[in-house]
């Protein structure tokens, strides 16, 4: 399964619209159901409306009546075409939270089929603000 997320986003990099960082990142979203959501960062000319890869993944999912993840692998590919580890950021991260159990959702950073990392939320957002805390 990991192999395939992968392969998914990997697959959805040539859909980054990434015109000013020259940065592009794509993830795939694994539902409880076996599901996969893929989704890419969507720049804009005024920078603050730009969204990362990951949360148009999960808001695509949810828009789509899903609501329950297990995991989410992440890409990137830099302007020369270059692979590295690409952990999310902050606000990722803290949207993640809403929807999973941080103890138990993986992140999954690839460079390749062969070569990923793989943490849980909870490790990357430790003591996490979620639903749990209201
Ligand atoms: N980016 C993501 O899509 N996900 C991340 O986790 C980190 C950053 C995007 C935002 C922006 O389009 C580009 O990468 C450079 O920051």
């Amino acid at each position: 399964m990991i192999r395939e997320m992968v392969k998914e986003a990997f697959g959805a990099l040539k859909y980054s619209y990434s015109p000013y960082s020259h940065f592009k990142v794509a993830a795939a979203l694994l539902t409880k159901s076996g599901k996969i959501y893929t989704g890419c960062n969507i720049e804009n000319a005024a920078y603050s409306p730009s969204n990362c890869a990951e949360r148009t993944a999960v808001f695509k999912a949810v828009s789509e009546g899903e609501r329950f993840f297990q995991s989410i692998c992440i890409v990137n590919e830099d302007a020369k075409g270059n692979h590295d580890y690409c952990p999310p950021c902050g606000v990722c991260r803290q949207t993640l939270m809403e929807f999973v159990n941080p103890k138990k959702f993986q992140v999954i950073l690839a460079k390749s089929e062969n070569e990923y990392k793989i943490y849980t939320l909870n490790d990357l957002l430790p003591l996490g603000f979620g639903p749990e805390n209201l």
